[in-house]
């Protein structure tokens, strides 16, 4: 059977993909932030995960404002990446493994969520940059099921379907019959907004409320409505739905390895959390 070995949450802001292409892990902008990565790969060199289940938005490069599934699912046998304007490198395509989406296509639908199913999908930064900072070696020895969610056009989903949303999909995991060992991620935030008048916004206290409550009590944060969420932490910072969603996933009992938190990178907080799911009581079922 499939176990779920941890999750991570991290950040995914498309200028990390320049400063990779420059070397500039050791710049003192970028050191603080890329030195928090070393515990991640670590963990997954002595965890070894087959499969990784990503929860991710994507930013105008599979979908766009015309059609904006709130969930969509990859179900494609790769998932290429095309350039997004960012001035980033192109990266090589992401593996899929639509035998084992398929399995959780099934799981969400019975579930009652009525996800968009995706046999051809590109995937963009909020996927590829995660990647390479998870494996700078470019190794990638994971097949990836991507798992959209709407942070982009409102009205978006609120943070308790993205947590129920997280734990279909845990227990579709662990329903699988193939011995595959699956780490879950979910990308983008903290608190940021790019555009407006608060452009440069960043809350620190209410970032670390957030990854506080992720590991011991996630239901708390449902009690923030999306409005109230963006006040908090900017207009893209509700891309920490992806994150519940990740957490919701987690279906055992749950403990941080590790946490490295640092303002700025651009124009984000950045955040890299690592979690053990390990045995035991878990989150109660939806
Ligand atoms: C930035 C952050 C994002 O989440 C993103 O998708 C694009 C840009 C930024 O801070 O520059
Ligand atoms: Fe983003």
């Amino acid at each position: 059977m499939a176990r779920i070995i941890g999750g991570i949450g991290t950040t995914h802001v498309p200028s990390i993909g320049k400063a990779i292409a420059e070397k500039k892990h050791a710049d003192p902008y970028w050191k603080p932030f890329f030195s928090g990565f070393g515990y991640v790969h670590g963990w997954l060199a002595r965890e070894r995960p087959d499969t990784m289940v990503i929860f991710y938005n994507d930013h105008g490069l599979n979908f766009f404002l015309d059609k904006l599934p709130t969930f969509a699912v990859g179900a494609a046998p790769e998932y290429r990446n095309e350039d997004e304007g960012w001035g980033i490198p192109v990266s090589r395509a992401v593996a899929g493994d639509p035998d084992f989406s398929w399995h959780l296509i099934n799981g969400l639908v019975a579930d009652e969520f009525d996800v968009t199913m995706c046999q051809e999908m590109l995937v963009d930064h909020a996927v590829t940059i995660p990647m390479a900072l998870m494996w700078p070696d470019e190794s990638w020895p994971v097949k990836v099921v991507p798992i959209e969610i709407n942070t982009v056009q409102h009205p978006l989903p609120s943070l308790n379907r993205c947590l129920a949303l997280g734990r279909s999909v845990g227990r579709a995991i662990e329903s699988y019959q193939r011995d595959l060992k699956v780490l879950v991620v979910g990308t983008g935030g903290l608190s940021h907004q790019l555009d407006g008048e608060r452009a440069g916004f960043i809350n620190r206290e209410f970032d670390e409320l957030c990854m506080d409550r992720l590991i011991d009590q996630p239901e708390a944060l449902t009690r923030y409505a999306i409005p109230e969420f963006v006040e908090l932490a900017g207009a893209q910072g509700v891309e920490f739905l992806n994150w519940m969603a990740m957490r919701g996933a987690l279906t055992g009992s749950v403990r941080q390895l590790h946490r490295n938190y640092h303002i700025p990178i651009s124009n984000t907080a950045a955040a890299t959390v690592v979690m053990e799911n390990g045995p035991g009581a878990g989150l109660r079922a939806a």
